[in-house]
């Protein structure tokens, strides 16, 4: 049975843990295929908010396995306290599988992360901080650790050593830090993480292949986005990964050929954490209205989100990409307040008109947004679960959005619940 993807299509923090719990009730396995703990996905039922950060969305529904893709970058200590803050809440995690492919995060490339950002000054790139870059970085570099080492306690203390003889005077000699203790590093993950760990490392890539082979259905979650992969993103405002649709092959060890189905999430403004270009961001009252009423805080990190109009040229660049099959708006209820609405049709460069994201990044930190702008349609749609109990404002507003990006639009979102959404392709 084919699979599906869910991909953030902007800068991050689009909903893609509500849709994919959302689509995830007709699968048997939610695959994260890239990243790590820098993610914060939020799911709302019955009140109960989680925060996912590594573990899939999935892990909510009792038929699902949720599984860590061997793309992932994985603090194992952060992984153990998600798993009992969730069991905490009831929230069985025992099917959980992580593979043993996967690179670890370790202390040091947590330190690396803090001390480059604050090397970097007033031009840093915003991390998260989790040592996500610092790690993708060791495994291109082939000194990373992985989860499977975490089995050979020999391996892993020799692996340490190698990389530690570089990084170790990198920290001291570079950045005056005490340089990283080998046996302590041995003692935190073989002897209180490895026993605890272990029972969830699994050959995922079989294991996947199996499902797909029995006919199951199989969701790829993205975490991060199409504007911070480490290819086609902002470079270098980008995450380390390959967040976009292409990385859930890497990530998780399945052809193209596996893939049905790409579902891009997209919020109906947008909103961008950290560092880098963002053409329609907003320094007037409207932008801080986005940021009261649509809550643009990180969801683990607590971060102010900067926030702008629906930019339909990212939208297009992010469909070519990523081949988006559809297009799910989340967050449209946020726009209910508001007397009209703007949508970027395209960029101003230096007098000429762009439809299309400028190939040179230099022109996209100058570009103008050309606006459309739409009446709003100032009702509260949170109750809303038919298309046809929309406001015909609010419907114009999905049509335009729709026929500029190319793609239909599935699936919209109008408050944070599981049941607040609704299909717009059913008639
Ligand atoms: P993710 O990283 O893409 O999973 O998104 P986050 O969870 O970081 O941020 C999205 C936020 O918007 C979360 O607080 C969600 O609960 C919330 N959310 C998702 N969809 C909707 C929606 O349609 N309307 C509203 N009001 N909130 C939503
Ligand atoms: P989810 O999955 C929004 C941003 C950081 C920074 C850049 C690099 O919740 O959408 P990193 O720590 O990855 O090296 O930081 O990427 N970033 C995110 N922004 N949502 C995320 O995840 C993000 N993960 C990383 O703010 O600009
Ligand atoms: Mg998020």
């Amino acid at each position: 049975m084919p699979a599906t993807v869910v991909v953030g299509t902007q800068w991050g923090d689009e909903g893609k843990g509500k849709f994919t719990d959302l689509v995830a009730k007709e699968m048997s396995m939610v695959v994260r295929y890239q990243g790590g703990h820098n993610a914060g996905h939020t799911i709302v039922v019955g009140g109960e908010s989680y925060a996912l950060q590594l573990v899939p969305s999935g892990v909510l529904y009792d038929h699902i396995t949720p599984v860590i893709g061997n793309g992932v970058v994985v603090d194992p200590r952060v992984l153990l306290s998600e798993v009992a803050a969730l069991e905490a809440k009831g929230v069985d995690c025992s099917r959980l599988r992580v593979s043993g492919n996967a690179h670890l995060i370790l202390p040091y490339h947590q330190e690396l992360d803090v001390v480059f950002e604050r090397h970097l000054g007033k031009n840093k790139l915003g991390t998260t901080k989790r040592g996500i870059g610092p790690a993708y970085a060791d495994k291109a570099a082939r000194v990373g650790l992985r989860v499977q080492d975490m089995f050979d306690p020999k391996i892993f203390r020799q692996k340490i050593e190698v990389v530690l003889h570089q990084t170790g005077a990198l920290l001291a000699r570079v950045y005056n830090r005490l340089p990283p203790d080998v046996d302590e590093i041995c003692e935190l993950y073989l002897a209180e993480c490895a026993p605890r760990i272990e029972p969830y490392v699994a050959d995922t890539v079989n294991l996947i292949h199996d499902g797909l082979d029995a006919g199951q259905h199989i969701l790829f979650e993205g975490a991060q986005a199409t504007f911070l992969d480490l290819d086609h993103g902002t470079y270098p405002f980008v995450t380390s990964s390959n967040p976009t649709a292409g990385g859930a092959c890497i990530g998780a060890g399945v052809g193209p050929m596996a893939i049905q189905r790409v579902i891009g999430i997209a919020k109906a403004y947008v909103t961008r954490v950290g560092s880098g270009p963002f053409p329609t961001e907003l320094f007037d009252d409207i932008g801080e209205y986005l940021v009261d009423v649509g809550h643009e805080y990180g969801t683990n990190t607590g971060r102010r989100r900067r926030t702008g109009w629906f930019d339909a040229v990212m939208l297009r660049h992010a469909a070519r990409i990523n081949s988006l099959s559809e297009v799910a708006i989340t967050k449209l209820d946020i726009l209910d307040g508001l007397d009209e609405v703007k949508v970027c049709v395209g960029y101003d460069i230096d007098g000429a008109r762009h439809d299309h994201l400028p190939y040179h990044q230099s022109d996209l930190h100058v570009a103008t947004p050309v606006y459309e702008t739409l009446p709003g349609w100032k009702t509260d749609l949170t109750e809303v679960t038919e298309r046809r109990e929309l406001p015909s404002a609010a419907v114009d507003y999905l049509a335009f959005l729709e026929e500029q990006i190319g793609v239909p639009i599935t699936l919209v979102g109008v408050g944070p619940g599981r049941r607040q959404f609704l299909h717009y392709d059913a008639a």
